[in-house]
């Protein structure tokens, strides 16, 4: 053994993990986030556009949404009022579910109202890649399936969309009524702050 074989483990050790150093998301120790608070009156607020497909997949072996609950009357309702499910769908580049996911979009949504087929949405986007990596979005709102174009609002997030609100545009991009799998496309125009996140070390980072 001896020094040598300590020393490539090491660099091995720190090679492996260093590419964690650069993720962009801010540091949430309480300390940070109230740094981040102290810079606010120094940043800009700006508007950041997503677009990107929700794969909502109810049927087969591997669904991403599931039934968790459903009324008496549900089996009945024209409108499925009543079913409940919880979801965590991929966020797809383009319309095909093949196609490389960004994030995933988690939550419940339940079937609520007697008039028509409109969901309660209340979820998050999860992002996994690039400079969102880590950054969530908090999301409600009224879906009614049978609109072309449906708003939710966006009530809040973390990391780089500390404080954001908006507006996510849904579209029903490809649906199949028999299996209820659905592809939704979603744009999404959210307002947040753009500003040199302080750490609790007193370091800024530029995200
Ligand atoms: C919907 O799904 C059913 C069951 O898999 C299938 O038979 C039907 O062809 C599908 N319809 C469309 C429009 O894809």
């Amino acid at each position: 053994m001896g020094i040598i074989k300590f020393v490539v483990m090491y660099l091995a050790m720190v090679i492996t993990i260093s590419p964690l150093a650069v993720i962009s998301v801010p540091n949430s120790s309480p300390a940070a986030v109230e740094s981040w608070f102290k810079s606010l009156p120094n940043a800009r607020e700006k508007l950041t556009k997503l677009h990107f497909y929700f794969q909502d997949q109810v049927s087969g072996p591997n669904p991403s949404a599931v039934e968790v609950a459903r009324s008496k009357l549900t089996a009945s309702s024209p409108h499925f009022f009543g079913l409940t499910r919880v979801f965590d769908d991929p966020l797809t580049v383009s319309g095909s579910p093949s196609s490389k996911a960004i994030g995933y979009g988690q939550g419940i949504y339940s079937c609520a109202s007697q008039h028509d087929t409109s969901l309660l949405f209340t979820f998050n986007f999860y992002f996994t890649d690039g400079k969102y990596d880590g950054s969530t979005l908090s999301l409600q709102g009224r879906n009614p399936l049978g609109v072309k174009y449906r708003e939710m609002s966006v009530v809040g997030g973390s990391g780089v969309f500390r404080l954001a609100r908006g507006i996510a545009v849904a579209s029903t991009y490809w649906a199949n009524a028999t299996t209820q799998d659905g592809i939704v496309e979603f744009t999404v125009y959210v307002l947040h702050y753009d500003s040199p996140a302080v750490s609790d070390e007193g370091s800024v980072e530029d995200m």
